[in-house]
């Protein structure tokens, strides 16, 4: 209910389409109603030769408002306010104004049908691209743990079809709960109307008919999630086969991989026939149930018209319209809350996700960051990722002085990359605090404190987009001029040049066109061109080889001049010029120096040196 409530608030935005949206559809329904009621007119005028004019029908009114019992009474009073409306003074004057009513009325029918289901579609198809916007707003704050802990398919999944399968959901909420219950019940009048005895007669039938409708939907229901299901497993075994097909191939693993994807497909087509059987089930059965109303219909009704004094045959005809076109709601109306159901399981997941709290956010009273002046200090700092026993990092006390370039050394693991993620606060720590200036990094802009950064790391996230969009990255204004400077301050321009388009070639999906090299080139372009007072570099070089890493290093060597700058490099010859070298070993910094005073002391710098230099 608690949901219920939620998603009906996201509607509120949209409350004029939808109204407007609902008043159509009552619009449509009420043409319908007039189309039916042409029907006894019609019939009476064309076969008795008695009635058919306006006088001849008012004597007939008075006589039933005299007459009749107390419905009949009323009945014919509303019957006479639109009797003036419908007849005229002779037969085939009367003949000729029903063409023009059946006219209008077709044509408002199926303008009123055109304008509910615009308006419909404009309100939901809003709602939900405000959650995929919402959504996706909302995962770009999520701290970077959250995304260890999911795929990204998961993360996708949740904003293309749970918001799609939400729709079933809200588009039922909204229009259907309303609207489908005040069709039936127009239509319901419009029986009782008719024929108020035989009406209450079949209402007692209804229930039957819905109870069995119900049964079979549930059965089709947990047939076809299930196959939907397993359609998406063997879905995302291709897309994994796909796109590790190296590997796949590598390893000869097809017959490995056929049969994970066999398993899979074939419950599908377990599930798809028994879904199948279901289905075709309810054809049958919906025609004996159609069967069985309409032979209650003649049955109670023929039994009242051979006794005399039942409904005349004009009426009749009317009536089992209305029957037929009441059927048809009331059968959407059942199949609905099967789609409720689903769709609030997935409204259920989208707002899990709007609900994962940020951790990492700017305080209301951030204090802004618009300079770096003094130097950048880890006061007793620890951490520790979320779900693992050891820290990852203990009691590091550093300082990073402006204009000074440091390196983090040590062994795989030791904790070299969580501490440069703590700078531009992709963690916060767990103990401690880091400063900017004698700053707690939580007090400042967040949005401030990373213009201020420049990072380029061994993982390069290129856009399928033009070398120069990727290297201007989000400013669509830079003047060319800058952005040569940039390419070629990062050694990229004479690989830039000699691609066919130059700076305006598209690099394909993650850059899969360029070299190792040249991605990380473009990686460093970006971050030169964006001017920043620190740099950090993670591992920039270490997957590539030597004549890419001497033109990366030369780029770096060039970018890194006058600023501040934390180096992870295992490649102990770019570390050399660093002003301070920081060693660290299982999250504790062991030893900190310059390179000589290191080999001079000794200790687990001198061995990895040794160890690199025999290498
Ligand atoms: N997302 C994570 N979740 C849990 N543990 C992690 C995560 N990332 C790294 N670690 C652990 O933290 C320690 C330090 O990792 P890291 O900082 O990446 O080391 P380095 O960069 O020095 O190789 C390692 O023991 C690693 O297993
Ligand atoms: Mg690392």
């Amino acid at each position: 209910m608690r949901l219920f409530i939620r998603l009906s608030k996201s509607l509120i935005p949209y409350w004029l389409p939808l109204v407007l949206g609902i008043i159509a559809m009552l619009l449509f329904t009420i043409s319908n109603v007039a189309l039916v009621y042409m029907v006894q007119p019609v019939l009476k005028t064309l076969f008795n030769p008695e009635s058919g004019t306006i006088q001849a029908v008012r004597a007939e009114r008075q006589e039933e408002i005299q007459t009749g019992d107390f419905i009949a009474k009323w009945r014919a009073k509303i019957q006479s306010a639109l009797d003036p409306i419908v007849y005229k003074d002779t037969r085939l004057r009367t003949l000729a104004n029903f063409c023009i009513l059946l006219i209008i009325i077709m044509f408002s029918k199926n303008f009123f049908l055109y304008c509910q289901t615009v308006l419909t579609s404009v309100a939901l198809q809003g709602i939900m691209n405000d959650f995929r916007k919402r959504l996706f707003g909302h995962i770009h704050k999520l701290p970077l743990s959250f995304f260890h802990k999911r795929r990204a398919g998961e993360i996708i999944s949740r904003i293309i079809s749970d918001v799609q399968t939400m729709q079933g959901s809200i588009s039922v909420s909204v229009a259907d709960l309303v609207r489908d219950p005040l069709t039936i019940l127009i239509y319901y009048f419009f029986l009782l109307f008719i024929d108020w005895k035989l009406t209450l007669i079949i209402t007692t039938i209804l229930p039957i008919v819905v109870f069995l409708l119900d049964r079979i939907g549930k059965h089709l229901r947990r047939y076809s999630t299930r196959s939907q299901e397993r359609m998406a497993d063997s879905v995302s075994v291709l897309q994994e086969t796909v796109s590790g097909i190296r590997v796949v191939k590598a390893f000869d693993m097809v017959g490995f991989e056929l049969k994970r994807f066999t398993k899979y497909a074939d419950e599908y087509l377990r599930n798809i026939l028994k879904t199948i059987r279901v289905r075709r089930l309810a054809g049958p059965f919906n025609e004996v149930i159609a069967t069985a109303i309409a032979v209650a219909i003649l049955w109670f009704a023929g039994r009242r018209i051979i006794a005399g004094g039942g409904l005349p045959p004009e009426s009749f005809m009317q009536y089992v319209i209305v029957l037929f076109l009441i059927m048809q709601p009331v059968k959407m109306f059942s199949d609905k809350f099967a789609r409720i159901n689903t769709g609030l399981a997935a409204a259920e997941r989208v707002f899990d996700l709007l609900d994962t709290p940020t951790t990492i956010f700017s305080k209301p009273d951030a204090i802004p960051a618009r300079n770096f002046n003094d130097s950048i200090r880890f006061d007793n700092v620890g951490f520790r990722y979320e779900g693992s026993d050891e820290p990852a990092l203990k009691g590091i006390d550093l300082i990073i002085p402006k204009g000074e370039i440091v390196a983090l050394v040590g062994p795989s693991g030791a904790g070299k990359s969580t501490l440069a993620d703590m700078i531009p606060r992709f963690y916060d720590p767990t103990e401690g605090r880091v400063l900017l200036d004698n700053v707690d990094l939580r007090d400042l802009d967040l949005s401030d404190l990373r213009s201020l950064m420049g990072i380029v790391t061994q993982e390069v996230i290129l856009f399928n987009d033009t070398v120069r969009a990727n290297i201007a990255y989000g400013h669509t204004d830079w003047p060319e001029k800058e952005i040569i400077w940039a390419a070629e301050a990062a050694n990229a321009l004479y690989f830039i040049r000699k691609l066919p388009d130059g700076l305006d070639t598209v690099i394909g999906d993650r850059g899969v066109k360029l070299s190792g090299g040249e991605r990380q080139r473009i990686a460093i372009a970006r971050a030169i061109l964006k001017n920043p007072e620190i740099l950090i570099f993670d591992e920039a070089t270490s997957s590539l080889d030597t004549e890419s890493e001497r033109l990366v290093q030369e780029a770096i060597d060039n970018l890194m001049v006058g600023r501040t700058a934390v180096v992870i490099a295992h490649r102990l010859s770019t570390i050399i010029r660093a002003h301070k070298i920081v060693v660290l070993s299982d999250g504790v910094i062991v030893e900190a120096g310059r390179h000589e005073e290191l080999i001079a002391a000794g200790g687990l710098y001198k061995s990895l040196h040794e160890k690199q230099m025999g290498a």
